[in-house]
């Protein structure tokens, strides 16, 4: 296992995210929502970086079986607060092929929130298989497997305080 970023790094990098997302929305009613698992650290982290009256939810969904995508969104928990006329911040951990990102950032518009944007920890970018892009990004990464903060390979290695890159 490699280490590909350190929790200094991590946490320097939220902090700027945090400051930007507070000039961003300030004046707005704003819903931060965490996509769980995944999130579930970097959103923590972040949502207490934006200084601004806010409220929490969280969405749980997943589209991965055995570290592969299936391309298929399955919602195992939706979010709990009404979001009608709410600026909508969905948080995750990490953009792949942006399947899920769509299908959250589809499903909360269909609820009537006033808009929807995402802020993810990672993106892999690679435009020809990326459906969805994000409106604010922590890091680009190369295309490798990545566990940590919250990330997990078989629900494994979440609590490392740092990302690494999986070996094969
Ligand atoms: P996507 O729908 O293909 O963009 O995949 C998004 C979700 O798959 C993320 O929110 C993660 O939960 C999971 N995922 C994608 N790539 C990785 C990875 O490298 N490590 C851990 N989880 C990943
Ligand atoms: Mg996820």
């Amino acid at each position: 296992m490699k280490i590909l970023i350190t929790p200094e790094e991590i946490s320097k990098r939220v902090a700027e995210l945090g400051a930007e997302l507070t000039e961003f929305y300030r004046g707005r009613d704003l819903t931060a929502v965490i996509i769980l698992n995944g999130a579930l650290f970097f959103g923590a982290d972040l949502i207490r970086r934006i200084e601004l009256p806010l409220q929490i939810d969280s969405f749980a969904a997943s589209s991965y079986a055995h570290d592969r995508s299936t391309g298929i969104l399955t919602v195992r928990a939706p979010q709990k607060l009404p979001v009608r006329d709410r600026h909508v911040l969905l948080i995750d951990d990490i953009l792949d092929t942006g399947l899920s990102m769509q299908c959250a950032v589809t499903h909360f518009r269909e609820l009537g929130a006033a808009s929807v944007r995402s802020c993810v920890l990672m993106n892999k970018h690679i435009p020809e298989k990326c459906l969805a892009s994000a409106d604010w990004t922590g890091f680009h990464i190369p295309d490798h497997y990545v566990v940590g903060y919250g990330l997990d390979s078989e629900e494994r290695y979440r609590n490392l305080p740092a990302i690494a890159v999986l070996d094969d």
